[in-house]
């Protein structure tokens, strides 16, 4: 594998502590938490979750949704959309596109009146798992068959956000790459064959090479490249996507899929990797201990707020209580900063 280099001792340190007012670190944990600076109602908000979809944790899902709707409402930042980012769905949907679940764990739980904008959805790998039903159509059948927040129009798609006068291009992907799953899951109902992870990559490429017409690109998937979560850097993905990254000069790649909030920044690289999987599911252990490399990593239930203004985005890690754990801005000359 291509040796990536974390962030500098100098930078990490620079990073960690020079914009924080206050600094806590506490075993296990990165919290290089500054002054507050709250989201600007002016602006354009997203709220992220991943690895949400729990048949066994619920009352963790609902942890965190309260949390969203109370961050929402104290900061006057009412999300125009949210974002599902994978694993949306561990155990059975007995019922396919009608199973109860869409009603309880979605509609209900993260209420239209305070979540009225469209919920853009990626592929987990627990999505990939077939039970009754194939788990991973019946996310792209939904939205067909009745009127929802829930928006997954194929397995790979983009779009501008905001629709008038767009802020960020997202490009969605599915990341269950041939050789990406750690773990044997014979439960896996759909294996992305290497033709079509080939079909993917080229449009992936194709859409990245599109003349920008938005201050920010943001790639959104489940698995990340680099973790400090079990699952560990994926060499597959790596491979695949970070010299696409580099290129094009990615500004965000989000995803989910180790049940934390992490940020990890590497010198010289000019992509913010945001890890958002603490939507509901258990909590998992360190491979890598976030103060190791970061500059931040809590090992908590949560969400992540994405606020964007032409000239800056604001992302920020909240846990349960509509507490703010981490916050960095990004500008489009590609400047990161720790708030
Ligand atoms: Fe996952």
């Amino acid at each position: 594998m291509a040796d990536f280099p974390s962030l500098s001792r100098r930078s990490f340190l620079r990073q960690s502590f020079a914009f924080s007012a206050v600094a806590a670190l506490r075993p296990g944990t990165l919290l290089a938490q500054g002054g507050f600076v709250a989201p600007n109602p002016a602006s354009q908000h997203m709220f992220m979750i991943g690895d949400w979809g729990t048949d066994k944790y619920i009352d963790q899902q609902r942890a965190v949704a309260s949390s969203m709707a109370r961050w929402g409402q104290n900061n006057r930042s009412a999300p125009g959309a949210m974002f599902l980012l994978g694993d949306n769905w561990y155990g059975h949907m007995h019922d396919g596109v009608n199973d109860a679940r869409w009603k309880t764990q979605f509609e209900d739980m993260y209420p239209a009146n305070l979540f009225p904008g469209p919920a853009y959805a990626v592929l987990g790998n627990h999505d990939y798992e077939k039970r009754t039903f194939d788990k991973a159509q019946i996310q792209i059948d939904y939205p067909r068959q009745k009127k929802t927040r829930w928006t997954m129009p194929d397995r790979h798609y983009t779009f501008k956000y905001p629709e008038k006068d767009p802020i960020v291009t997202f490009i969605c992907l599915d990341s269950n790459l041939p050789g990406t799953k750690e773990f044997d899951f014979t439960l896996s109902s759909y294996v992305m064959s290497h033709r079509d992870a080939d079909a993917q990559d080229q449009w992936f490429a194709a859409e990245l090479a599109k003349p920008r017409t938005t201050p920010f690109v943001a790639v959104i998937a489940h698995h990340p490249l680099f973790t400090n979560g079990i699952h560990r850097d994926n060499r597959t993905l790596i491979q695949r996507w970070d010299g696409l990254l580099r290129q094009h000069k990615v500004d965000l790649y989000i995803t989910g899929h180790d049940h934390d909030l992490q940020h990890i920044e590497f010198d010289g690289h000019p992509t913010s990797f945001v890890i958002s999987g603490g939507g509901g599911a258990e909590l998992v252990n360190w491979s890598i201990p976030p103060e190791k490399r970061g500059p931040f990593g809590d090992r908590v239930i949560g969400f992540t707020h994405l606020e964007m203004a032409k000239d800056a985005l604001v992302v920020r890690h909240v846990g349960a209580q509509a507490n703010q754990l981490h916050a960095f801005r990004k500008t489009p000359d590609g400047k990161m900063a720790i708030l």
